[in-house]
């Protein structure tokens, strides 16, 4: 996976990816993710937005302001992406659920917001941890 994703160019250049989320990760009131040009932000007012830097331009968001205070987005092991207000009410999801597993969600450089789940290679190795 990693390495399809690598080699498609989608990962931010230098150090560690900051352009994702993986499964159980979470972006917090006030945190990004970024790439070059744009970055995802957990807003204030619980709305999710996807900015464009320059030209400074709004892109995308999920009409969730007003929802709650504290909101906080989440990949699921299900692949669901969903944001949760304070009372940990869902107030936006993707509904993309499907079978337990390792899912991402990446700020492309295309500018396109992806969840990726399928895999296509595994070195057969699991232990239970
Ligand atoms: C995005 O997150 C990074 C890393 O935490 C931070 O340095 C940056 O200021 C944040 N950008 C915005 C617009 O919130
Ligand atoms: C949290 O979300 C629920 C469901 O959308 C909503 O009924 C509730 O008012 C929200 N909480 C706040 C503090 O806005
Ligand atoms: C996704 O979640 C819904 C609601 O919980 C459930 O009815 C549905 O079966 C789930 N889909 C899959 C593929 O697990």
């Amino acid at each position: 996976m990693a390495v399809v994703i690598a080699a498609l160019g989608y990962f931010a250049t230098g150090g560690a990816a900051t352009n994702q989320l993986l499964s159980g990760d979470t972006l917090k009131t006030g945190e990004n993710i970024s790439d070059i040009n744009y970055y995802l932000k957990m807003q204030s007012d619980c709305n999710l937005v996807l900015y464009q830097i320059n030209p400074e331009k709004t892109v995308w968001y999920t009409q969730t302001n007003g929802n709650g205070a504290e909101c906080v987005l989440t990949l699921g092991t299900d692949g669901n992406l969903f944001i949760r207000n304070e009372t940990q009410s869902i107030v936006w999801e993707t509904k993309s659920n499907g079978t337990l597993g390792n899912y991402v969600l990446l700020l492309q450089q295309d500018r396109n917001l992806v969840i990726y789940g399928v895999p296509i290679w595994n070195s057969g190795t699991t232990i239970t941890v």
